[in-house]
């Protein structure tokens, strides 16, 4: 089968030269979005939520308010495999706060660190599905920071049934997190409040793994820049994401409200 270069995503594909409406019985469709309804496949198991899985580069609406940030994902995006493949380089997406919007909520960092993750996963297919590489395992990952912090803090809690049911999904969700390409830690470090030691020791060995065995890169997104984030997370952990990230700031107005009326 020889994949035209809109194959995977695309609204349409030819298929023997002629040009049909993407559906289940398109390979790449399928192996994308599973069969039925669009909720399996590839798609399905990166855990982007629904709200962000449309998120391009072309719809990306940040470029007015922060041009920076969109010069960066451009340039990024557009050389997405060579980025997370070869060079293992993450993104550290951040809010610079203001006073119309103290906590920097809304400023576009899960759109954009989601539309990174969108076009890796069609980039990694093609890739895939035209020989070029490989593919054992699911290659991308979207976890919320608190997803992986509850799961963690669920193996001390209730029975003991309960508590050997709840490390079995922990220890499956920290060994995804370790293996998989590329992998968005979405909302990670709260202001004004530190993790547990444990916790801690437990993040430092997810993400020192991660930047160590160069099996990819890691994206984060946070409401706090690199110093807040050495108080909430501790200096091992800053300096390891620092060490593994370009830092891109997201300044302006809460959009989130703006969105919903649309
Ligand atoms: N600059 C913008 N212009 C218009 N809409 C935007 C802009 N930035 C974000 N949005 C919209 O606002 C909503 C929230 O965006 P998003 O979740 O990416 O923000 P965030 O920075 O991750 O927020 P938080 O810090 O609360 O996690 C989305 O619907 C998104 O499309
Ligand atoms: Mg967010």
């Amino acid at each position: 089968m020889t994949l035209e270069k809109s194959c995977v995503f695309a609204d349409t594909c030819k298929v023997a030269g002629q040009e049909e409406h993407c559906n289940f019985t398109c390979y790449p469709h399928a192996f994308m979005h599973g069969i039925e309804g669009g909720s399996g496949g590839l798609w399905g198991t990166s855990g982007v939520p629904k709200a962000y899985k449309s998120s391009r580069l072309s719809n990306l609406p940040i470029k007015e308010e922060n041009p920076k940030a969109h010069a960066v994902l451009t340039k990024y995006i557009d050389n997405v495999l060579m980025f997370v493949m070869e060079k293992n380089a993450g993104l550290f997406l951040y809010s610079v706060p203001d006073a119309d919007n103290p906590f920097g909520t809304g400023t576009g960092k899960t759109t954009s660190a989601t539309a990174v993750l969108n076009h890796f996963l069609i980039e990694r297919t093609r890739a895939y599905l035209r020989g070029e590489m490989e593919m054992n395992e699911n290659p991308a990952l979207f976890v919320k920071a608190t997803e992986l912090q509850n799961a963690f803090n669920a193996q001390f809690r209730g029975t003991r049934q309960m508590q050997e049911d709840a490390s079995i999904k922990y220890y499956s969700l920290k060994k995804n997190i370790k293996k998989t390409e590329l992998v968005v830690l979405d909302d990670i470090a709260t202001r004004n409040s530190r993790i547990s030691e444990a916790f801690e020791d437990e993040l430092y060995e997810i993400l020192d793994y991660r930047s160590s065995q160069e099996t990819g890169a890691t994206i984060f997104t946070s409401n706090v820049n690199m110093e807040e984030l050495s108080k909430s997370l501790g200096d091992r952990i800053a300096s390891r994401i620092a060490g593994m990230t370009v830092k891109v700031g997201f300044k302006g107005q809460d959009n989130r409200l703006d969105s919903l009326f649309k």
